[in-house]
């Protein structure tokens, strides 16, 4: 989390470049007119959106529909997001983009694919018409479990396409994860690989999803991508391979005529609980957000090609690698693997490949490339490059510093982007050709985007100050629920303020209007641009037979923003020491996922709590973030004296 004080010491700005804004897709002209209609009449600034963007089979009867907390958009109006992505960019005056690169792929040991928007088109329809020869419905939710190939794309709007929710699970989750989500979603089907690529090796997922199934009666049917060619259990009768499947498949299938509201996708993100929630996005008003905020804020043209570099089992990857380009009709980028493989440069080599103009990263791997040093992206052209964005997290002004200084080569501008999985797209971010930027600051809400900081007591904090950051007004693309938890959603969201949504930041305004986001202010960490829930690692810890108890907090990283710093009291049959210190981050990998292992492991005797039983999370955060004594992680600790100093400040 950065420090506001010098956060708030910033005083450098950045204004637009005339020539970039000459040629915007939204000048400074139309954002301050769509800035003025969006804060007066939101619901009339995003109904021109949605006419202007976004191609409906039938219009809306009304744009909002609010009782708060669920809102419908588009009340009455039908269209396909696949629709969107592909088919109305092969008719008409877009025929051309035909032949154009919808997806440029390129795996990690070096092959690469291209498919154009016609390409994609077909290999989609054959997909849809697979699903639905295996019994997938309307209504039925299917689970991706998959590597970054474009077959996870192709099933994704394959999906869409004929109204089956997608569920995807980051290839990085275990099996126990993967059991729970497609459990949770009651997933007919999943959709998954051999394995994929990272760091030069390759790692398996169907063996994972073979573990996963054994507790996941739902599932019928696997269908697998042979992406790395090792050896694979197969189930008769349940399992098929996708090129087999694909084989005969026909490639016409005329896109589901949806309602607005039919659920697009569910994709699961931590809470303040042990157990992930379900976040569901719909259709229409979710296709608006995409590809309204992807037109504005990565200013797309048709010569562009763009590259964000999430993982599309990420909202990031839902939204901004496969969703709002497609939409646009843009080329975008998918690269499977690791950014350091075969070499450190491995990124810069692919933006000068491909004549990458457009790249979205997150500030974890700035920070990392800013260790690689400067010689790496100076030894390569990038030239290419206009624009540049980060997301995530938090980014510090020295890093924002040196993305502009050494990638963009003080030449292009930087967009820091702060949204959620919740928000379904972009909510806070400046528009390139039109705001000035300052180094840490994600600038303005986005016109239409009701933003605003709170107090404790929910008043709006006026002018300059810090606070909760909320959104006032419903917008197209926020969450429309929890699966299967509407009591979760009413509390986690609309529980603090009253008809108004709770992010679960922190954030300053500055006297020019300008909005710090200052990282989560709950239970939630945030890891390298990924969200986990303390209580999530909690629970995986407690499940092993050599802990008594657990707590989990973060510290601050310079690398990944947070690291994880569980505090394990062990069961009097255990030996606290380096192996056990070793066994259980094995354990949390396992049961979570390599995002959640911890960092470091403090064996404790008890943990410091307060007369009512709350763990004093504060007191072991100042612990976490204090000094580190090398090689102490497994002495134990007594923190009794320290929990006594503060039960009274705590309770
Ligand atoms: C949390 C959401 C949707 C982006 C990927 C993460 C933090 C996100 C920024 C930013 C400061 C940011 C917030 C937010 N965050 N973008 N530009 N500046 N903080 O999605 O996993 O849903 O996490 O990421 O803390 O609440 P997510």
């Amino acid at each position: 989390m950065p420090d506001i004080e010098s956060l708030l010491k910033e005083k450098r700005t950045f204004k637009p470049s005339p020539e970039f804004s000459r040629q915007a897709n939204w000048n400074k002209r139309t954002t301050n007119e769509y800035r003025k209609l969006g804060a007066k009449n939101p619901t009339r600034f995003w109904a021109k959106m949605a006419r202007e963007n976004v191609e409906w089979f039938t219009p809306w009867k009304k744009v909002l529909d609010w009782k708060p907390p669920f809102a419908k958009w588009f009340v009455g109006a039908k269209t396909n997001v696949s629709y969107n992505c592909l088919d109305r960019h092969l008719e008409g005056e877009n025929a051309w983009r035909r032949n154009k690169a919808a997806i440029i792929w390129e795996g990690e040991p070096g092959d690469s694919r291209v498919l154009t928007y016609a390409e994609l088109h077909r290999e989609v329809c054959r997909f849809a018409n697979v699903l639905k020869a295996r019994g997938v419905k309307k209504g039925d939710r299917v689970c991706l479990y998959m590597p970054m190939i474009p077959e996870l794309a192709i099933a994704m709007l394959a999906c869409s396409r004929i109204g089956a929710p997608h569920s995807i699970v980051f290839g990085g989750f275990s099996a126990e994860a993967l059991a729970d989500r497609i459990n949770d979603a009651q997933a007919k089907l999943v959709v998954t690989a051999d394995g994929g690529y990272r760091k030069g090796t390759a790692f398996a997922l169907k063996t994972t999803v073979d573990a996963a199934l054994e507790k996941t009666p739902c599932v019928e049917t696997t269908i697998v991508v042979k992406r790395t060619g090792e050896p694979v259990a197969f189930r008769s009768g349940r399992d098929l391979w996708w090129h087999e499947v694909m084989a005969d498949a026909s490639t016409r299938c005329p896109a589901a005529k949806l309602d607005a509201e039919h659920p697009l996708f569910i994709l699961y993100t931590s809470g303040t609980t042990g157990n992930p929630k379900g976040i569901l996005h719909t259709t229409g008003g979710y296709l608006t957000h995409v590809t309204t905020t992807f037109k504005a804020i990565f200013d797309i043209k048709d010569e562009d090609v763009y590259w964000c570099t999430a993982d599309i089992g990420w909202i990031t990857g839902h939204s901004y690698v496969v969703y709002g380009p497609l939409s646009n009709g843009a080329t975008t980028v998918m690269y499977e693997g690791t950014p350091t493989h075969p070499g450190p440069d491995r990124w810069w080599s692919l933006i000068e490949k491909w004549g990458i103009s457009i790249f979205y990263t997150a500030p974890t791997a700035i920070r990392t490339f800013i260790r690689l040093g400067d010689e790496l992206p100076k030894a390569h052209d990038l030239s290419s490059l206009r624009l540049l964005g980060t997301v995530g997290e938090p980014i510090n002004p020295e890093a924002w510093m040196w993305y502009h200084r050494v990638i963009g080569r003080r030449r292009c501008p930087i967009v820091d982007t702060w949204w959620q999985t919740e928000t379904g797209g972009i909510m806070i971010s400046a528009i390139p050709g039109a705001v000035e930027t300052k180094p840490g600051s994600a600038t303005l809400p986005f016109p239409g985007i009701h933003a605003d900081i709170f107090d404790e007591e929910g008043k709006a904090v006026k002018g300059e100050g810090g606070g909760f950051l909320v959104v006032t007004h419903p917008w197209p693309g926020m969450l429309r629920g929890i699966w299967g938890d509407k009591k979760r959603y009413k509390e986690t969201y609309w529980g603090k303020y009253k008809d108004t949504y709770f992010a679960g930041d922190g954030a300053h305004r500055d006297k020019a209007g300008y909005f710090w986001i200052m990282g989560r202010i709950d239970d939630v960490m945030n890891i390298s641009g990924h969200r986990i829930g303390t209580m999530e690692v909690e629970s995986a810890l407690v499940s092993s037979p050599d802990v008594a108890e657990a707590a989990v907090v973060g510290r601050p990283d310079e690398i990944t923003g947070t690291a994880i710093v569980a505090f394990v009291s062990p069961k009097d049959t255990a030996k606290p020491g380096p192996d056990l210190v070793d066994r259980l981050k094995r354990h949390v990998a396992q049961e979570i996922g390599a995002i959640a292992r911890p960092a470091e492991i403090r064996f404790t005797n008890a943990l410091p709590k307060t007369r009512s039983g709350k763990i004093m999370r504060r007191l072991l955060r100042d612990i976490a973030s204090g000094r580190e004594v090398a090689g102490d992680t497994s002495t134990l600790e007594d923190f009794s004296v320290l929990a006594r100093l503060r039960e009274s400040e705590e309770d």
